[in-house]
C-alpha cells in the first residue's frame, strides 16, 4: 500500500501545500477581529511568542509522526506504537478535521455569495451592512452555497495528491499573497487609514488578560491547522530525504506573514471608515462592505474591483485549507479501509455536507438549539478550537518526546525544538487549557 503513495513533489511545493492549508478563514477572517478585540499589537505579540513556543513544536511534532510512518493519522499511530492505546489520538484525528470541516465549509460558502455579490458591484451603496445577518439567516442560500463549497474540495481531492491538491495549492497559495498585498496597498492609502496602521503597531498591554492569552494560543493553533492530524497527514507525503525544519519552518513563517499583511489590509480600513475595530466575528463580512460602499462614492470601480479582489482571496484561502481537512479523513479511508478514492470523497462529502446543514440553519430556522449557550455551529467551533486542538496539539508532543525513539526524532530536529516538544509546548498547552477552564 505504502508504494502506491503519491509524494509531493519538491520541497516547494511541500511547503506551498502546508502553507495553503495553514493560510485560510483563520488568517482573515478570525485573525484580524481578534486584533481589534485584543489590544491590536499586544494581541499579535503574545501570538508570535505561542507560534515560536507551542505551535512550531506541535508543527513538528506532527511532521515527525508524518514523515517517519508514511501514514495517514491512525495508520501512522498503529505503525509507529502498534497495539497500544495511540491508536485513539490516530482516530479522533480523523474524525476532528472534519468536525472543523463542516462549520469551515459554511463560512466558505459565505464567501462564495460575497464574491457573487461583489462581481454584481452590489456593495457600491452604503446600506449594505444589514445584508451579512438577512443571507446568513436564511434557509436556501446559504445552503446551496456550502454544498457548492464542499463540492469543489471534493472536486480538488477527488484529483488525487499530486494532480489535485498539490497543484491547486502551487498556484494558489502564491496567488493569495499576490492579491493580499494589492489589497494591502489600497487600505493602507485611504484617508484616515494611518490611525489603523498605528494601531497594528502599538501595543495596548491593559487589554491583554487569561482570556486575551488563551485566544492568541487558539488563534495561532487554528492558523497553523495544528493539532488535528492534517499536518501530519501533508508530512506523510513529504520525500523521506526532505528537511523538515526547513518545511516547518517556512510554513509557520508563511503563515504568520500572512497574517500580519492581512491585518494590514484589513485595519486601516476599517479605521479608515470610522468602525469599531472589535466588531467581532462579522468583521469581514459586515464590516468590509460597508466600507467598500464608503469608499466607492469617490472611486466606485476601484472600489468594487478591490471588493472581487477581496472575496477571491478568502475564497481560495478558505478552498486551499477546506482541501487539506478533507484529505485527511480520505487519506484514512483509502488505507485502512481500502475504500477508491472516489468513494472516500463521496462518504466524507455526505457526512460534512449533512453536518454543515445544521450548521448553517443554525444561523436561521435552528437559532433557537442552543447548547451551553452556544448555537449548533458555535459549538463545534469551541469544542473543536479550545478542545480537540490543544489535547490533540498535547498528546502529538507528548508522542514523539516520550514514546518515539530519541534517535529518531533527534535526526530531524534542532535540541531547542526537542526540548521545545518534549516540555514547554506540552506544559504550556495543559496550563492554559487549565486556566481557560477554572476560568
Ligand atoms: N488553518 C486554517 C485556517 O487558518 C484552518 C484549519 C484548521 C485547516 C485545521 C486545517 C485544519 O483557516
Amino acid at each position: 500500500m505504502a508504494n502506491n503513495r503519491e509524494n509531493f513533489g519538491s520541497r516547494f511545493t511541500a511547503v506551498m501545500a502546508m502553507a495553503g492549508s495553514a493560510i485560510g478563514l483563520g488568517n482573515i477572517w478570525r485573525f484580524p477581529y481578534m486584533v481589534g478585540q485584543n489590544g491590536g499589537a499586544a494581541f499579535i505579540i503574545i501570538y508570535l511568542l505561542a507560534a515560536l513556543f507551542l505551535s512550531l513544536p506541535i508543527f513538528m511534532a506532527e511532521s515527525i509522526i508524518g514523515k517517519a510512518s508514511h501514514k495517514s493519522t491512525f495508520g501512522a499511530m498503529e505503525t509507529l506504537a502498534p497495539g497500544t492505546k495511540w491508536k485513539w489520538l490516530g482516530l479522533i484525528t480523523v474524525a476532528s478535521p472534519l468536525i472543523i470541516m463542516s462549520y469551515y465549509s459554511v463560512v466558505g460558502g459565505w464567501s462564495i455569495e460575497f464574491l457573487f455579490k461583489s462581481l454584481a458591484f452590489k456593495f457600491n451603496s452604503p446600506d449594505v451592512t444589514s445584508y451579512f445577518g438577512n443571507f446568513i439567516s436564511s434557509t436556501w442560500g446559504p445552503l446551496i452555497c456550502h454544498t457548492l463549497f464542499l463540492a469543489s474540495c471534493a472536486i480538488i481531492v477527488l484529483c488525487g495528491v499530486t494532480k489535485g491538491i498539490e497543484k491547486f495549492s502551487k498556484i494558489t497559495t502564491p496567488l493569495l499573497f499576490v492579491l493580499i498585498v494589492v489589497i494591502m496597498a489600497y487600505s493602507c492609502t485611504l484617508p484616515g487609514a494611518k490611525a489603523g496602521i498605528t494601531y497594528l503597531l502599538k501595543p495596548d498591554f491593559s487589554k491583554i488578560d487569561a482570556q486575551a492569552v488563551s485566544m492568541a494560543v487558539g488563534q495561532s493553533f487554528f492558523s497553523l491547522s495544528l493539532g488535528v492530524g492534517t499536518i501530519l497527514t501533508y508530512a506523510s507525503y513529504i520525500k523521506k530525504e526532505e528537511n523538515l525544519l526547513a518545511t516547518g519552518l517556512g510554513t509557520s513563517a508563511f503563515d504568520l506573514l500572512f497574517a500580519i499583511i492581512a491585518g494590514f489590509a484589513i485595519m486601516p480600513a476599517v479605521f479608515a471608515a470610522g468602525i469599531e475595530p472589535g466588531a467581532g466575528p462579522g468583521l469581514i463580512f459586515e464590516t468590509l462592505p460597508y466600507i467598500f460602499g464608503k469608499m466607492g462614492v469617490h472611486t466606485p470601480v476601484l472600489s468594487g474591483l478591490i471588493a472581487i479582489l477581496f472575496f477571491v482571496t478568502i475564497l481560495f484561502a478558505a478552498l486551499t485549507s477546506a482541501i487539506s481537512m478533507y484529505e485527511t479523513g480520505v487519506a484514512y479511508l483509502i488505507e485502512q479501509k481500502n475504500f477508491s478514492r472516489r468513494n472516500a470523497v463521496l462518504v466524507i462529502f455526505a457526512g460534512c455536507w449533512a453536518v454543515g446543514i445544521l450548521c448553517s440553519l443554525s444561523f436561521g430556522p435552528l437559532a433557537g438549539v442552543k447548547v451551553l449557550g452556544e448555537n449548533i455551529f458555535g459549538l463545534l467551533d469551541k469544542f473543536a478550537s479550545n478542545i480537540l486542538m490543544p489535547l490533540g496539539g498535547i498528546l502529538f508532543t507528548v508522542f514523539v518526546g516520550w514514546k518515539m525513539p530519541k534517535p529518531q526524532v533527534r535526526s530531524e530536529i534542532s535540541t531547542v525544538i526537542y526540548y521545545l516538544i518534549k516540555y514547554v509546548a506540552p506544559l504550556g498547552i495543559l496550563a492554559i487549557m487549565i486556566t481557560q477552564f477554572i476560568g
